[in-house]
């Protein structure tokens, strides 16, 4: 499905582009480094909030470390880095994908130096590791998979691909709250109104959104249009960026995603036990390998937060899917009208590898 992603906004790097990355070139016959390397091609694929990717890769003789990069941290709308965390976990769970295709074992620690809380995994390769043919088997998917935040058909999601979505998150740890029925679909989705407008008239968050805008960013952050606020904001201009910090546009963004979630067939909040960095990472984890299991399938993916990240909703939209699971993201899944969606950009992985 990658393919058929149109090709906009995509700078010229002198290093190979991560998303033209080809399979067909890992170096089997390279050292350790080289192949390590090539897996983290894959890695830097994952989606990340506000498209920060805010990872850095230190690669050793038999080892890479995951690391969180908190200068690139969203300190107004994620305060405790919460997204941060699940964004590094979605490049774990690809680097997992990527090192079990091309054949190579592993073994994870978790948060191994206490001393140091942004190296969030060590992934260590020896012979004598751990392979999941299941999870290797996703590899495809990892280029397949793009945020969609266009409509999606009204088709319902069948049954078998609901319960391959819930035992993708379960794999990892986390759980899965469908919104089932329409009613509740709408409670949630006037959750997500209230959210937008929440965040839109804090001048902070504004300002913050713009500066992670196309405009003054070619190889990370957002098209303007991603931000919701209709054809006003179509562009990938500066005038954008300058327009969503200047004025607000809460109730345009509001209403939009408020008709999104709605009119999609099926909206799902992923949800783990606890909420500390081990949960995040284990979301973003679970985050990763629901989207590509959905992509597999044929289903696209995109994201409605908002009542995750304002905290006095977060409670409510836990009442709402009658969990008593922490709520780390709401997702709205289904088959989307237009497939074709712009490729986000990725930083050269010369810049997240050290
Ligand atoms: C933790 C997390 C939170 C996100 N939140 C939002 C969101 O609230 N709204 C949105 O449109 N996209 C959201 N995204 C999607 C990112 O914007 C997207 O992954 C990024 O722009 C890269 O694009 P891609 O997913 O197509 O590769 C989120 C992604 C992650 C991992």
């Amino acid at each position: 499905m990658r393919s058929q992603r149109a090709k906009v906004d995509q700078p010229d790097h002198d290093v190979q582009s991560a998303d033209r990355v080809d399979g067909k070139a890992f170096p089997a016959k390279g050292t350790l480094r080289e192949r390590l390397n090539f897996a983290l091609n894959y890695a830097v694929l994952a989606p990340s909030s506000h498209n920060t990717q805010p990872w850095r890769f230190i690669v050793q003789e038999q080892s890479v470390q995951v690391c969180a990069d908190r200068t690139r941290a969203l300190p107004v709308v994620d305060p405790y880095d919460r997204e941060l965390i699940i964004s590094c976990g979605a490049a774990l769970f690809n680097l997992r994908v990527a090192l079990g295709y091309f054949g190579e074992k592993y073994s994870i620690t978790t948060f191994p130096y206490p001393a140091d809380a942004d190296v969030l995994a060590e992934v260590r390769v020896s012979a004598d590791g751990f392979s999941d043919p299941d999870v290797a088997l996703l590899l495809p998917a990892i280029r397949a998979r793009a945020t969609n935040r266009g409509p999606f058909t009204a088709w319902p999601m069948p049954m078998r691909v609901r319960d391959a979505l819930t035992k993708a998150a379960a794999q990892e740890g986390a759980g899965i709250q469908f919104v089932r029925s329409y009613e509740r679909r709408l409670q949630v989705a006037e959750l997500v109104a209230e959210g937008d407008k929440r965040q839109f008239a804090n001048a902070a968050f504004r300002r913050e959104l713009a500066s992670w805008l196309h405009g003054s960013r070619t190889d990370d952050g957002l098209p303007g249009y991603s931000v919701g606020a209709g054809e006003l904001l179509n562009k990938a201009t500066p005038i954008v960026s300058a327009a969503i910090r200047t004025f607000n546009f809460g109730d345009r963004v509001a209403s939009s995603h408020h008709d999104l979630a709605a009119g999609s067939p099926l909206l799902l909040v992923l949800s783990t036990s606890r909420d500390d960095p081990e949960s995040w990472l284990c979301a973003g984890q679970a985050l990763e390998r629901v989207l590509l299991v959905a992509a597999q399938a044929g289903y696209s993916a995109s994201y409605l937060n908002q009542p995750i990240e304002v905290r006095a909703l977060r409670p409510m939209l836990r009442a709402l899917v009658e969990s008593e699971k922490y709520p780390q993201v709401l997702l709205r899944i289904g088959r989307a009208k237009s497939a074709a969606v712009p490729v986000s950009p990725r930083r050269p992985l010369a810049a997240v590898v050290l």
